[in-house]
């Protein structure tokens, strides 16, 4: 595979040997980067099939990868990674802007000049005895004015592969560096464990010591020391959406946490929507969700174009159209199930990698919530003997709570047939939620654009296992951007203001809280498929037909506004579902302003004007 071993040789002439483009700027900058990181060899990725094979049998030689039962998971691989790299690690991940109020106070800022000299002992010699692989990738449809470019050079072959299910990359995107000039996002990642001449290598390597870096004035980013997910899968996080909400602010257009589907009604009338829930909140569900049989006979249908971020433009007419900038879905794997997502089970039954899921004996795979019923034994997550009975005594799960599959987008079933469309699609409506087992509703519409920027800007919701810390907290996560968002959190703010201006037509803005509890702490909305009588509800108030009434904090369906056709759900629980509680919201107004505090210097006086409104209807 490598196609330069010699270490004797300029860095100049291995990096040109076997280069797959010929932007000198290009060129130049990996042999910089290959000068700090002495990697033992230097391999451009192409992006074909037969790359990814021969990539994927090298890692179940060396112990990355085992192979499952082919029989039952064709072309599917198993990854079990370092105990200590399971997730985002949010208070190492940085924003290097040159100013620390660019950065504002909602994220980690070190000065770049101190943060470049952190790096650069860290990144030395970071790759000695290992492959740096040269990929080229698109985020968005190849082609597309709304699409993206980064190179990333990564020594870890996990990383290529998955980020070949996560995004378009090769030969295709270096021949668009360069015939069409298109500016590249440079993106350096290290898993930060040089191997010493005939060291044995560990089946996942990585560093106790971690730096998820972003310069978004330059916009570069630099990864260290993890192989997980979105602190590696540079063009995800860290370019989707940190590097691409800084660029999208400059250009006047959006890089959203959202997912974007489709609703289509039985008259063949279509609508989009994007939807922004913190992770791990079910975005995934949403997005593949499955209408209930009354509303399949009727002839609605959901239709997917992604499940995690949208990237969001005015068109010349003034309308917001949406791509999704991934090609795969990077999901979390328990609680995925044929009941809660039999779509997304389809999807990921072949050419999947899966992470930190249970084997089980047969060679196939396992998680929480996969089935209702469990395997008589498996290997845990961990690479250790498993049963119920001992999950009963000692409460040890099978697979991590933020196990992952990485599969294909084109593989779902769902999948919109525009979901490669090259200037994306309309979007109709934007919903914000949040998992809140208290106060908030189970839907409502903002009164106009200000109030739902403000219904965004101050959503809450529980932590989950998808980034390292306490699970379960209630944290004030605007837009679902909290962790994301590569500028100061109010001027992003000011720029959801602004593009009003941009646009003749604006979205209809909802929020919705699936995991509103009763007294007894039992879920008071079934969730999942029943999802689609809200949506349909959007679809309606979308198209100026559904009804509603006036609240404090926006437009309510009445019980009958709903149709709940096939379900039996009594009037006194949706009331209590719906129910707006003045003492409640008081408490959530008061943990709404500690965020506006935070922000107080930049905070755009139209959500302090939306605040003061709020607070004098209720
Ligand atoms: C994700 C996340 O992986 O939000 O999508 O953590
Ligand atoms: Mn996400």
């Amino acid at each position: 595979m490598p196609t330069s071993q010699s270490p004797d040789r300029p860095e100049k002439q291995r990096v040109a040997a076997g280069a797959l483009s010929a932007n000198t700027h290009l060129l130049r900058w990996i042999e910089k980067m290959a000068e700090l990181c002495q990697p033992a060899a230097i391999h451009w990725v192409d992006g074909s099939e037969e790359e990814y094979d021969r990539l994927c049998t090298g890692m179940v030689a060396s112990g990355t990868f085992i192979t499952l039962n082919q029989d039952l998971w064709p072309g599917c691989f198993l990854a079990r990674s370092d105990m200590s790299d399971v997730a985002r690690v949010e208070d190492r991940t940085f924003i290097c802007s040159l100013s620390k109020e660019s950065a504002g106070p909602t994220n980690h800022w070190v000065d770049p000049f101190e943060m470049r000299k952190t790096l650069k002992p860290l990144f030395s010699g970071c790759m000695r005895g290992r492959t740096l692989y040269v990929l080229a990738f698109s985020m968005g449809p190849i082609g597309s004015p709304m699409s993206q470019i980064g190179v990333q050079l990564t020594d870890s072959p996990y990383v290529v592969v998955s980020m070949r299910i996560m995004a378009r990359i090769g030969r295709e995107v270096f021949r668009l560096i360069d015939e069409d000039f298109k500016r590249v996002v440079p993106c350096v990642h290290s898993v930060g464990a040089p191997l010493a001449p005939g060291q044995q290598d560990v089946p996942w390597p990585c560093n106790q010591e971690k730096y998820i870096v972003h310069f978004p004035e330059t916009r570069e980013i630099w990864s260290f020391g993890s192989g997980y997910g979105g602190n590696a899968l540079l063009g995800k996080k860290c370019f989707a959406l940190r590097i691409a909400s800084a660029i999208a602010r400059d250009e006047g257009w959006m890089a959203e946490h959202m997912l974007i589907l489709g609703i289509e009604n039985p008259d063949g009338e279509k609508i989009y929507v994007a939807a922004a829930f913190p992770s791990a909140c079910g975005k995934t569900n949403v997005a593949m969700l499955v209408p209930p049989p009354h509303f399949q006979a009727q002839g609605w249908t959901i239709s997917t174009v992604g499940d995690d971020i949208a990237w969001i433009k005015p068109d010349a007419q003034g309308r917001l159209h949406a791509i999704n900038p991934e090609a795969g879905f990077f999901g979390v794997a328990p609680g995925t199930g044929a009941k809660t997502n039999p779509t997304a089970m389809a999807t990921l039954s072949r050419n999947t990698i899966f992470t930190n899921v249970a084997l089980t004996p047969e060679g196939g795979v396992w998680w929480e919530g996969m089935t209702d019923e469990p395997p008589a034994s498996a290997i845990d997550w961990r690479g250790r003997a498993w049963t119920p009975e001992l999950a009963k005594t000692t409460g040890a799960t099978a697979a991590h709570p933020n196990a992952r599959f990485t599969a294909p987008a084109h593989q779902c079933p769902t999948i919109d047939a525009n979901w490669e469309h090259m200037n994306g699609v309309p979007i109709s409506a934007i919903i914000f939620g949040g998992r809140r087992a208290t106060a908030i509703p189970l839907v409502y519409q903002a009164f106009n654009w200000s109030s739902g920027v403000y219904v965004g800007a101050t959503m809450g919701s529980e932590t989950t296992a998808a980034a390292v810390g306490a699970v379960g907290k209630v944290r004030r996560d605007p837009m679902a951007m909290l962790p994301f968002c590569g500028y100061n959190m109010g001027d992003y703010f000011r720029h959801w203001i602004n593009m009003q201006r941009h646009l003749s037509e604006t979205p209809r803005i909802f929020h919705v809280n699936w995991f509103r509890k009763d007294a007894e702490g039992a879920f008071m909305w079934p969730g999942f498929g029943e999802n689609m009588r809200v949506l349909t509800w959007v679809f309606d108030r979308v198209r100026g037909s559904g009804r509603a009434k006036e609240t404090p904090i926006g437009w309510m369906p009445r019980y009958e506004d709903i149709d709940w056709s096939g379900l039996e759900f009594p009037k006194e629980t949706f009331e209590e579902l719906q129910a707006f509680d003045p003492l409640a919201w008081r408490d959530e107004v008061i943990g709404q302003e500690e965020l506006f505090i935070t922000l107080h210097s930049t905070l755009p006086k139209e959500l302090v004007f939306e605040r003061e409104l709020l607070i004098c209807r209720m």
